[in-house]
């Protein structure tokens, strides 16, 4: 048993989160948690809303109210949707809360008492008719890099190049449009990645070989380009303000805070932190390599975008405060999840944003096919048509079709007791020899965090109980043998045992309900030296679920459709 910390990237507060968001890095943050839980191993799964810089502060001026109350109010409504989609945090925090915001200014004096920040005259971009500065977000124009016309000040979501917002040509104010700008200068924090670019290549020349090819690429390609040192303050209201060490602002950085993506990280420690505050356990036991953190494996989820600020800058910021912080050992990153051909667009509200989703069906169906269809090694489109076809093989017939055939039958010919009598024979033999393989290729593409192929490995699983019940025909055997024929149901019952427990991690609450037609509450993960085809005991009760999966018909595509668009590219 080991002690697992695992993160998946903080969500924006800007707004409920689409299905592309859910499935780069929060849904399969939450599977390979249960999965690591089920093994028996102590997990610590934080996560938080990601609350300061532009996204927010501009999302709470287009909602109309002031940032803190919009915060209070999204990070409520993002904590409720993970918790529908049993996102199974072990806290859901703030990166606004107060333990991020003592770690943020530790970490930044830390860096300076190393020699690594210093305040320099800075000069940014200044919006006359909106007097203010117009940091990261504000301001948006064409990337210097690939042309894309609306790259943002800190990023071009078109070539994922970082970028400053003096790099961008033509730029725009995006809070009034306005190109009246000029350049003034302003004082800012630099974090000296100059100077830490060594540290950081052996950094992750040491970690990365482990990691797959998407995350290590975007690594090397982000180093390869050369750091530079980087502004990690700003001229904004909302944020993790800039003090001095003693706690009183700072001369000459008065009214500034640290940029969003300098404290965001950081709040995976403060998410810890909160946590433990809540419930009395020890958040630097899991985060202070001289406080028991050096037996932890942490490991962390995101979308490719997210790379960069994780291989590099957090940790850097880590390594950098010359402190025995934890760092990250297997990162784990996502392609993109399309809609139809475009992408999913939280400003432009185009595609299945998460409360939506769960008005049409429960939170299992897309947990199934997000993750067994998901952005893994390239990008992946959702449509209406790959989501139904997927639900109605995979849970309709497949999955659900076997756990009712068998659980039925039970109810009508042996009065809903697992029935005694017969002996397993070589029919039973292979098929334990199948079971056996499947769960060993299961298990072990999960431990890869290949979810994909553990996905299609739990479906293989599912398939080899429809081949047995078909073979086996416990149907026919009755009418000559009942013996026979209760020794079949005895198996297949013990099938729809072990189908929950490899299905927990993707759907924990059919897995639920599945355990439950068997009388089982067992969804430990199964060993390889188990006996699992004799799991059920005779004379236990058996009582079949509700429809465990609905089909989903081309009318309700048809409906959702025109609700959401999709059609035009149908
Ligand atoms: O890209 C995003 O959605 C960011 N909010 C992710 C932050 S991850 C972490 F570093 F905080
Ligand atoms: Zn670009």
């Amino acid at each position: 048993m080991s002690r697992i910390l695992i993160t998946s990237a903080l969500p924006y507060i800007n707004g409920i989160k689409h299905l592309g968001n859910l499935a780069g890095s929060m849904l399969p943050g939450d599977v390979w948690a249960r999965f690591k839980r089920a093994q028996g191993h102590e997990v610590l799964y934080v996560c938080a809303t990601d609350e300061h810089g532009t996204p927010a502060e501009l999302a709470a001026a287009a909602a109309g109210q002031d940032v803190r109350t919009y915060c209070d109010e999204q990070h409520e409504i993002q904590k409720q949707a993970g918790a529908a989609f049993h996102l199974s945090f072990d806290f859901f925090g703030r990166s606004s809360s107060a333990a991020n915001r003592g770690l943020t200014q530790h970490l930044a004096h830390a860096l300076e008492a190393q020699g690594l920040v210093e305040e320099r005259l800075d000069r940014m971009i200044y919006s006359i008719d909106d007097a203010r500065f117009l940091p990261d977000r504000y301001v948006e124009g064409v990337c210097p890099h690939c042309a894309y016309p609306k790259a943002r000040g800190d990023q071009c979501d078109s070539c994922g190049r970082l970028l400053d917002p003096t790099d961008l040509i033509e730029p725009y104010s995006t809070v009034s449009g306005s190109r009246n700008l000029e350049v003034r200068d302003t004082r800012h924090l630099y974090l000296l990645q100059t100077k830490l670019a060594d540290t950081i290549r052996a950094w992750i020349d040491e970690r990365s070989p482990s990691w797959q090819p998407l995350a290590r690429s975007i690594a090397y390609k982000h180093l390869d380009e050369g750091l530079i040192d980087r502004g990690i303050t700003r001229d904004l209201q909302w944020g993790v303000p800039v003090v001095g060490p003693d706690g009183a602002s700072r001369p000459g950085l008065e009214g500034k805070v640290f940029y969003v993506w300098f404290d965001a990280p950081i709040e995976y420690i403060g998410a810890t932190a909160e946590w433990a505050e809540a419930t009395g356990g020890d958040w630097r036991s899991w985060w202070r390599l001289d406080e028991g953190a050096q037996d932890v494996r942490y490991v962390q989820f995101m979308g490719k975008d997210n790379v960069a600020f994780h291989t590099v800058s957090f940790p850097g910021t880590l390594l950098g405060s010359g402190e025995p912080w934890k760092t990250v050992d297997q990162l784990k990153a996502f392609n993109w999840l399309n809609w139809y051909g475009d992408k999913f667009s939280t400003s432009m509200g185009r595609g299945v944003f998460m409360d939506q989703a769960l008005e049409l069906l429960p939170a299992d169906y897309w947990r199934w096919h997000l993750t067994a269809y998901g952005p893994e090694h390239s990008d992946a489109a959702f449509t209406w048509e790959q989501f139904q076809s997927t639900t109605n093989k995979d849970l309709a017939d497949v999955l659900g079709n076997f756990v009712n055939r068998i659980v039925k039958f039970t109810e009508s010919k042996f009065d809903g007791v697992v029935p005694e009598g017969g002996v397993a024979g070589p029919r039973e033999e292979k098929l334990a020899a199948d079971v056996k393989a499947g769960l060993a290729t299961l298990t072990a593409e999960f431990e890869a965090m290949e979810f994909r192929k553990a996905a299609q490995a739990a479906r293989a699983l599912w398939v080899l109980g429809n081949e047995y019940l078909q073979e086996a025909a416990p149907w026919t055997a009755l009418k000559t043998d009942r013996d026979q024929a209760a020794m079949s149901v005895r198996t297949g019952l013990s099938l729809v045992a072990l189908f929950a427990r490899v299905t927990a991690p993707f759907m924990p609450e059919a897995a639920g309900r599945i355990a439950a037609t068997v009388g089982a509450t067992e969804l430990s993960w199964p060993g390889a030296d188990e006996d699992l085809l004799t799991a059920v005991v005779p004379g236990q009760a058996v009582a079949s679920a509700e429809v465990l999966f609905r089909k989903i018909e081309d009318a309700q595509v048809e409906e959702w459709r025109e609700r959401f668009g999709g059609s035009e590219a149908a």
